[in-house]
């Protein structure tokens, strides 16, 4: 067996261990957000590795369904000899990336379910980071203690106050530091979750900030994702203290067929399903 081919492993689908859930238009404070999505990634794990694990590699940093990597984009510069922080970095294969090309990493995520795949990637691929539980709202680091920190979809589209993961951002990094981080294009709110033609039409608010909750039959938010306008995310950056060098919209490119969730050719060549923001700290 290669140091990449995994044992197919039983688990349980995120359905059998919360029961149905259903969408709900209800309010969800940073309490709720990260009760239910601690629940849902331990639940989901097992899910999203079937599912994704191919795609996102053993040892890769891929920003983002269009497939765009760090190896090609290089959005964080050179970071061989870095202190870098993998924010919301569910099993990291970014951090695992970033540990091979020399930088001393740590990553962190809400999720024992989603870091108990990073454990076993770590065993099987050879590179090894501190992992941490830890939640994106209060990181337990020291302040200045990074040169880079980056997340690919970790944590930010789902707490309440993505502004105070700014500021957590903005305090453990050292001046000069680097924060990059990709979502959902928040223009995808818009929009139906499908990958077809459902998924083309225009069916919510754009302005309507109300999270997208899901609950379970006794009611209790068990996934919860929150929405912000592209003007408010701009406007948490700077008022964390960076300055936004670059915001990166990627294309579908013409060799991907994969569907990932909602994201598919179909839609893909018409409107943007990532946005990656490249900020700054004065030096
Ligand atoms: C879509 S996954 C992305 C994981 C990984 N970056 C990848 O590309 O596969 C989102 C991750 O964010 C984590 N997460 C959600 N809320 C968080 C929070 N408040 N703090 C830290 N991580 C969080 C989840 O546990 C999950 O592992």
């Amino acid at each position: 067996m290669s140091q990449t081919e995994q044992a197919p492993t039983q688990h349980l689908s995120a359905e059998q261990i919360l029961g149905p859930t259903r969408p709900q238009h209800r309010a969800a404070g940073s309490q709720d957000s990260r009760l239910a999505n601690r629940r849902w990634w331990d639940a989901d794990a097992g899910d999203y590795h079937a599912e994704h694990a191919a795609f996102l590699g053993d040892a890769d940093f891929v920003w983002c369904p269009e497939g765009l990597r760090e190896d090609d984009a290089h959005l964080l510069g050179e970071v061989e000899g870095l202190r870098v922080l993998e924010v919301g970095c569910g099993s990291a294969p970014c951090g695992r990336w970033l540990t091979g090309a020399g930088a001393q990493v740590t990553a962190f995520d809400l999720s024992a379910g989603m870091l108990s795949y990073a454990a076993d990637a770590a065993t099987r691929s050879g590179l090894h980071a501190p992992l941490v539980q830890a939640d994106a709202s209060a990181m337990p680091f020291a302040s200045q203690s990074f040169d880079i920190a980056c997340s690919a979809f970790g944590a930010v589209p789902f707490v309440a106050d993505s502004a105070l993961v700014m500021r957590e951002v903005a305090r453990v990094l050292r001046p000069g530091g680097r924060w990059v981080f990709s979502v959902t294009h928040p223009m995808r709110w818009i929009f139906l979750d499908d990958p077809g033609e459902k998924g083309l039409q225009a069916v919510s608010s754009y302005f309507d900030r109300s999270p997208y909750v899901e609950v379970d039959s006794d009611g209790v938010p068990a996934y919860v994702e929150h929405h912000r306008t592209l003007g408010d995310r701009i406007r948490e950056i700077v008022a964390a203290g960076f300055t936004l060098t670059d915001l990166i919209e990627p294309e579908w490119p013409d060799d991907l067929e994969a569907t990932w969730g909602q994201w598919s050719r179909l839609r893909g060549e018409v409107f943007p399903g990532t946005a990656i923001f490249v900020c700054d700290l004065p030096g």
